[in-house]
């Protein structure tokens, strides 16, 4: 899997603890108080701490391929659920969350198309997905418009409604967060 090394796990988390990305997909995700939310590729867990300090930590739960950053995320927020794995295997039961975001992740998944159908398939109806990148002009760590288009064919393959993607400014950057539901 692609997932950080522990070595780079411990820089990345020593100079992004709370990216400015994370509060802009928390605040799109608009969490309700019933929500039960699933964030993939947590990394070292701001926008988890965020979430958690919303709706509370036993209702959010993370998951990432990097055992330190999954560790990292215990100590930092005691109640979430933090488990090793990446989008592509998630280990949680189908339909078990009302919101998945992830963050700066997909352009790191080893297999993205089989990612974005294992975390459409644990949306339970209604529910919203929301996966958030850094908008490029050339390919690389973040994501294209052109790559954008391929990911929204691909969920309305995947049977998602409301697919669209919105641009918001976080820091410096240009984010893209490409949203969409599954049919309620
Ligand atoms: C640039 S970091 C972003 C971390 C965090 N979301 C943030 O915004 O600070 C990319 C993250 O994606 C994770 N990752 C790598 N491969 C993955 C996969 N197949 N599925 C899910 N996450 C993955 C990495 O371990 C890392 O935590």
């Amino acid at each position: 899997m692609a997932g950080f090394g522990a070595f780079s796990s411990r820089l990345y988390a020593f100079f992004t603890r709370n990216p400015s990305t994370a509060r802009v997909v928390i605040e799109l995700a608009g969490l309700r108080p019933d929500d039960r939310v699933l964030e993939v590729g947590c990394g070292a867990g701001g926008a988890v701490e965020l979430a958690a300090s919303r709706i509370g930590a036993e209702r959010v739960a993370a998951v990432d391929p990097s055992p330190t950053f999954v560790e990292m995320v215990g100590k930092r927020v005691p109640g979430v659920e933090a488990e090793v794995s990446g989008a592509e295997n998630v280990p949680f039961p189908d339909a078990s969350f009302s919101v998945i975001y992830s963050v700066a992740s997909m352009h790191h998944w080893d297999d993205p198309d089989a990612g974005l159908a294992t975390l459409t398939a644990k949306l339970a109806p209604g529910g919203r997905l929301l996966i958030a990148e850094r908008l490029l002009r050339r390919p690389g760590h973040g994501i294209t418009q052109e790559r954008i288009t391929e990911v929204e064919t691909k969920l309305f393959e995947l049977g998602q409604v409301d697919v669209h993607t919105v641009e918001r400014k976080a820091g410096h950057r240009r984010l893209a967060i490409l949203m969409s539901t599954r049919p309620a």
